[in-house]
């Protein structure tokens, strides 16, 4: 293609706070990346339980509707602005984006790209973006768990919880998995134990599979529950909260559940029990850009290597054609995916 010609890229827009059947479909012509950025012709993008949030309204950092969503992207780069390596032209990268993946072609920082190893099927490859780096960090940076060590994955079916699963498993964890009775066999593939997170005993199964308790919790459904997740971490362990699926569909303020989860967190983490409790946020720390930017690519491109190794498997729950976003939503909030659903452009 001529590096002057204008390119149009079909985008799907989130006009306001709709069912997945009022999602839009747009054309857009893309100005020239600037300084700094780059062109990527999206190959595929991913759907995340973010997308759920956003649709309601109910994000933690809620972007001003309309606006493109799609967390994550893996395609090639097409053009590069001024100051980018032009090397980079043509090789496939992935991006965490949180908005903007759901299109045919997007303008990135190029300081965002991670590069995607050769003979990485593109689908594959974005299962583990947002979810690779999301999993990698709480498990090796905040909760720090050693080889031998026992943990407790909430949804470990889903698109972190799967991934989370198979970095603890190759670490050496054992790994207990709550999930619907329908993903227990996936989950049991992936190395883990499951547990009925319906089942209203859930707690006392998951203490009778650890009866010293656990060396790290991760939870992304906070609500109630959040506190029998603490109750459950042993001594010199971690709980590691990471969302609050269990108020995506409450009235109100979305920041408002998340704010009474931070103040709890903190709380139990100031009290001296010889436990630790985060909140993990995969945007933390990004006014420092180029650190964040560093540590985001570091984490991302060991995650890649592990599924370049065969170390991970890409768990795709389906591949949906761009177009059909509105079908792929529905399939995501339907509750019956194992994986990580992904748009192909
Ligand atoms: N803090 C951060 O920086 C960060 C970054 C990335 C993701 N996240 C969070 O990570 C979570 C997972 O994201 P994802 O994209 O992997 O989502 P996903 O693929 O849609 O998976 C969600 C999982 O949660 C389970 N689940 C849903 N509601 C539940 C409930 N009330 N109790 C127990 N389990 C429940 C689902 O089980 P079923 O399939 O059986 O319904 C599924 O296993 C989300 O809450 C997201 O906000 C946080």
């Amino acid at each position: 293609m001529n590096a002057t010609q204008a390119v149009t890229a079909t985008e799907i827009v989130l006009p306001g706070v709709v069912e997945p059947a009022g999602l839009q479909i747009r054309d857009r012509e893309l100005p020239a990346p600037g300084p700094g950025q780059v062109l990527v012709r999206v190959e595929v993008s991913g759907v995340s339980f973010a997308e759920q949030q956003m649709r309601r309204g109910k994000y933690y950092d809620q972007p001003a509707f309309p606006f493109v969503p799609g967390y994550d992207l893996v395609g090639r780069v097409e053009r590069v602005g001024s100051g980018v390596d032009p090397r980079r032209l043509g090789t496939r990268v992935a991006a965490v984006t949180k908005i903007g993946g759901w299109a045919t072609a997007a303008i990135v920082d190029a300081g965002d790209l991670v590069p995607v190893p050769d003979g990485v099927d593109p689908a594959e490859a974005e299962t583990v973006v947002v979810n690779g780096v999301t999993a990698w960090q709480m498990l090796h940076r905040i909760a720090r768990v050693r080889s031998g060590g026992t943990i407790l994955v909430l949804g470990a079916n889903g698109g972190v919880g799967s991934t989370l699963t198979q970095l603890a498993r190759h670490a050496g964890i054992r790994v207990v998995g709550t999930a619907s009775p329908r993903h227990h066999d996936a989950v049991r593939a992936l190395g883990a134990e499951p547990i009925d997170y319906r089942d209203p005993q859930l707690y006392r199964r998951a203490r009778d599979l650890s009866p010293d308790g656990y060396d790290a919790v991760f939870d992304h459904v906070g609500g109630a529950g959040i506190l029998e997740s603490w109750r459950l971490v042993r001594r010199g362990g971690a709980l590691v909260s990471y969302g609050s699926a269990a108020t995506r569909d409450v009235a109100g303020n979305s920041r408002l559940p998340i704010l009474g989860l931070f103040a709890r967190l903190l709380w139990w983490n100031l009290a001296p029990n010889g436990r630790r409790a985060h909140f993990y946020n995969l945007w933390a720390g990004r006014r420092r850009r180029a650190a964040f930017q560093a540590k985001l690519r570091d984490d991302l491109t060991t995650v890649f290597a592990l599924l370049a190794d065969g170390s991970l498997t890409a768990q795709v729950a389906a591949r949906i054609p761009l177009r059909d976003a509105a079908a792929a939503m529905r399939l995501a909030e339907s509750g019956t995916v194992a994986g990580k659903i992904v748009l192909t452009a």
